[in-house]
């Protein structure tokens, strides 16, 4: 009984090996830490701050402020396809020479990256500013690839409307909208943008006196959702959620979500990852000053839903099958 018994627990080990084996051969994860300064290929610290990702062609395209200039950044831009392995693209956007006035009276903040399929054009939007922030400007670059050179296409008040801390959105029908804090930090100004995405064509104020910047949004199902910051300037305070079933009207009250301090930032961006058995969403924050500007960190963290809800829990890592779209946490 006992010889019975061996054999059996035998067999069982193998078995079980085996299935770890086959899962383990047909997983793909891949490790996302957060905390940590990321490097690129070269050894160097990833500076893309303020951006967002796009994805294009079979790699992911990440565009953010190079903090390591402090106050003046140029625009950085990395490649992936692991959200692991940054491969520098180069200075897309830069001081002195894309646009006169960037690194003399102007300076970029929070730049964002769009491919329009009409035009087949790779547009950047984001904000313009003068030292003390008074000018409340955005500008608008254009390049036929994505690692540039990009020109400027357009600098100014959208709308004729101040605007500030800024993001776009891509909806599923390709219609882009820039997002921007307007009017002295008071409003959320929905900008819909021309057919070529070079001109704000069209203003809606969400959140009226409500004082939100860094909104993220997704369209999720039948349902966007935005994710926003109070007015903190640099430092992180509360996220509150909100959602809508029009991106111009209907917004639900703001709601908190995460931790009182948005676990240490402020959102930059929603990325929607499809894959073959689900898609996965997750949430991109800034962690600016840790401890000081140029070593901001990227914070990316899984988005669950729970009764309904979007959820947002911290983890130091997790893990992605970008492949499946699965999410697997501690
Ligand atoms: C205020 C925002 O809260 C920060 O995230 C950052 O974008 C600064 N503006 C930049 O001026």
């Amino acid at each position: 009984m006992r010889e019975l018994g061996k054999h059996f627990f035998i067999a069982a080990v193998c078995f079980l090996s085996a299935c770890t084996i086959a899962v383990a051969q047909n997983a793909d994860w891949t490790t996302i830490h957060n905390g940590i300064e990321w490097t690129d290929t070269e050894g160097y610290i990833v500076q893309a701050h303020g951006g967002n990702f796009l994805q294009h062609g079979d790699r992911w395209y990440l565009i953010g402020e190079d903090r390591a200039r402090s106050w003046n950044p140029d625009v950085n831009l990395y490649s992936t396809d692991d959200f692991v392995t940054w491969k520098f693209e180069g200075k897309i956007i830069k001081n002195f020479v894309t646009h006169e006035a960037l690194g003399n009276t102007r300076m970029i903040e929070r730049p964002k990256l769009m491919y329009n399929n009409k035009t087949r054009k790779f547009v950047v939007w984001c904000h313009w500013e003068a030292r003390d922030y008074s000018a409340s400007e955005a500008a608008v670059f254009e390049s036929d690839s994505v690692a540039g050179p990009y020109e400027c296409v357009w600098t100014g008040r959208p709308c004729d409307t101040k605007s500030r801390d800024c993001n776009v959105f891509v909806d599923n029908d390709g219609q882009a909208y820039f997002i921007s804090t307007t009017d002295e930090n008071t409003n959320l100004g929905l900008f819909k943008l021309s057919d070529d995405y070079h001109a704000a064509v069209s203003k809606t104020l969400l959140f009226e006196g409500q004082r939100r910047e860094a909104p993220a949004i997704a369209h999720i199902g039948d349902t966007y959702y935005m994710i926003s910051s109070a007015c903190t300037g640099w430092d992180p305070n509360q996220a509150k959620i909100a959602t809508s079933d029009a991106i111009d009207k209907n917004w639900s009250p703001l709601e908190n979500i995460g931790d009182r301090i948005a676990f240490d930032t402020q959102a930059s961006s929603i990325l929607t990852i499809k894959g073959t058995e689900q898609t996965a969403y997750i949430y991109v924050g800034d962690r600016w000053m840790d401890p000081d500007l140029p070593r901001s960190k990227i914070i990316m963290l899984p988005i669950f839903f729970e009764n309904g809800k979007m959820v947002l829990r911290y983890y130091d890592s997790w893990q992605i099958d970008l492949k499946r779209g699965l999410i697997r946490t501690p």
